[in-house]
């Protein structure tokens, strides 16, 4: 297995990474893409590739001895959470030390277990966040690319007033515009002519059939779908699954050489390789690629990363929380898992949070309302790579969220107010808490573009060395966060294959 040699290595299945391997595939370039989860085609005992969300079980966790879902307990009961056995599940929950980050593990990254909202950031946020970048170009050319590419679609406005499986969007879009506040439709890439055939009857149910965080059997165009089913199309690019990448050097030739674990579901090793490379590409996520290069500086493998290398990690201000409504105000005992309505208060400069109306979809009546606020904190945490345990870790603490905690309650206070209702406090663990603040579904930054790399994705330090992923965004874009990762891995992989590849 030693000494393969590929010209060009991605790391990773997600967003970044499948948009780099098509685009060097349709440039002829032979590309291996390196896949530390399983390829999600099989289906289990069930007769179903992946479990729902109210039966998890071991498909639904990578390598956990008990479920993680983000909201544990009911009444403050851990009714959700499920023993299970170790295995390469879908969806990860990487615990730091005041912060845990949701990602996706397999073959198409978080698309796999994420909610499919396609948000574009407002423009003049994404002018503030990334001032070097050209936004007259991305949202004339990359976004538009970024959106027909994934299959970004848009519910139907007559459908989603009338159905029960959105009734519980519909309660919190009434009571948002009570305390005068609008809302908007989300687009999304699950199929939502699959889903009003769900909803008829007609074909297996998926997002009517709670099912979304340990991934979906039907309706929704992840990665393995779109970008990475085009990728393969081109006959250059070829995955490799449960391959981590553990670590990186270069050669004084400039090669770069990969160390590589395979292991089995169960987590066996079954061995270790070398693979090395002429262009590498980072697209293990903001995490992932983070580890990677902090370890890669500080072990002294890569010894001209710079100190922006681990800098600039956000959440995306990601604030969780919840309100008990009056009786007369049902939410619903259907609830389709994909949220299709968002409140808009961005533009309040107090305090800008676009809330998504999120469902919970329990099948019994819970008169609960739920979001997840995306609010603009500035605070930002940092890797450090640790040589003891050889991993990467955040520095972030608790009080770090408080700017969010506070943009969120300002906005919920004035819907509860306008209603006369009250938070929950009883959703997120054993505690009295009625914010979750201690985690992330958007982990941002730690290569920043024009910092840790140059406006294009480049490593500074090392020729040929690309950050491609959330990695690349400093901590926060406003609204969910695939589209804009899509987007400007678009932008930089065609200035990387003209300038850096098919020149030479
Ligand atoms: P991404 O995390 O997608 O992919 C990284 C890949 O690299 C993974 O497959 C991982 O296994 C692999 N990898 C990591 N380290 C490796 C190593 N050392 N070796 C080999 N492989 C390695 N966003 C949004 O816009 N709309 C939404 O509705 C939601 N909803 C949502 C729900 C949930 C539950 C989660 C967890 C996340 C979301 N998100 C979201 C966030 C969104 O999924 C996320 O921003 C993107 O997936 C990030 O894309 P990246 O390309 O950065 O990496």
């Amino acid at each position: 297995d030693d000494g393969s040699f590929v010209p060009a290595v991605v790391i990773g299945t997600g967003y970044g990474a499948a948009v780099s391997a098509l685009r060097l595939g349709e440039a002829g370039v032979s590309t291996l893409m390196l896949e530390m989860g399983q390829l999600w085609n099989q289906p289990g005992p069930d007769g179903n590739v992946f479990c729902n969300m109210l039966k998890p079980d071991k498909r639904s966790s990578w390598f956990k001895k008990r479920t993680e879902a983000p909201l544990g307990s009911f009444l403050w009961f851990d009714v959700v959470n499920r023993d299970i056995e170790p295995y390469a599940g879908v969806l990860d929950r990487v615990n730091f030390d005041q912060m845990s980050v949701y990602v996706g593990r397999g073959v198409g990254g978080g698309s796999l277990v994420n909610g499919g909202m396609a948000v574009q950031p407002k423009r003049s946020y994404f002018e503030e966040i990334l001032p070097q970048v050209d936004a007259g170009e991305m949202y004339d050319r990359y976004f538009p690319r970024a959106n027909a590419m994934l299959k970004v679609n848009h519910i139907a406005p007559d459908w989603f007033e009338k159905t029960d499986w959105y009734q519980f969007a519909r309660v919190s879009r009434e009571q948002a515009g009570k305390a005068g506040l609008s809302t908007t439709f989300v687009p999304n890439v699950y199929d939502f002519d699959y889903m009003r055939r769900e909803a008829a009857g007609e074909v297996p149910k998926s997002a009517l059939g709670t099912e979304v965080i340990y991934g979906n059997n039907h309706g929704k165009q992840s990665l393995d779908k779109t970008y990475l089913a085009a990728a393969l199309g081109t006959g250059k690019v070829t995955i490799e699954t449960l391959h981590q990448v553990k670590a990186v050097r270069q050669q004084p030739d400039g090669t770069y050489v990969l160390t590589v674990d395979r292991i089995d579901a169960d987590g066996r090793q079954l061995a270790r390789k070398e693979i090395s490379c002429r262009y590498l590409f980072l697209g293990a996520g903001s995490l992932g690629s983070s580890e990677l290069l902090v370890r890669a500086r500080d072990t002294g493998a890569l010894p001209g990363l710079n100190d922006e290398v681990g800098r600039g990690w956000g959440p995306n201000g990601n604030i969780m929380t919840a309100r008990a409504n009056h009786m007369w105000n049902p939410t619903g005992s259907k609830q389709s898992s994909i949220p299709a309505l968002g409140i808009d208060d961005w533009d309040n400069a107090a305090a800008p949070v676009f809330a998504e109306i999120a469902p919970m979809p329990a099948g019994v009546e819970t008169w609960v309302s739920l979001y997840l606020a995306i609010t603009k904190n500035p605070e930002r945490g940092t890797f450090v790579y640790d040589r003891a345990t050889d991993r990467a870790k955040l520095q972030w603490t608790r009080e770090q969220n408080a700017p969010a905690v506070a943009a969120a309650k300002s906005l919920f206070d004035r819907i509860n107010k306008a209603n006369t209702t009250m938070y929950r406090y009883d959703l997120f663990g054993a505690q009295l808490k009625a914010f979750a603040d201690d985690f992330s579904y958007h982990p941002l930054g730690g290569a920043v573009l024009g910092k840790a790399t140059d406006l294009y994705g480049r490593v500074q330090g090392h020729k040929n060395l690309y950050v491609t992923d959330g990695a690349l965004i400093p901590g926060s874009v406003g609204v969910n966060p695939f589209v804009t990762i899509t987007a400007l891995a678009e932008r930089n992989i065609e200035r990387v294959i003209a300038q850096d590849i098919t020149a030479r």
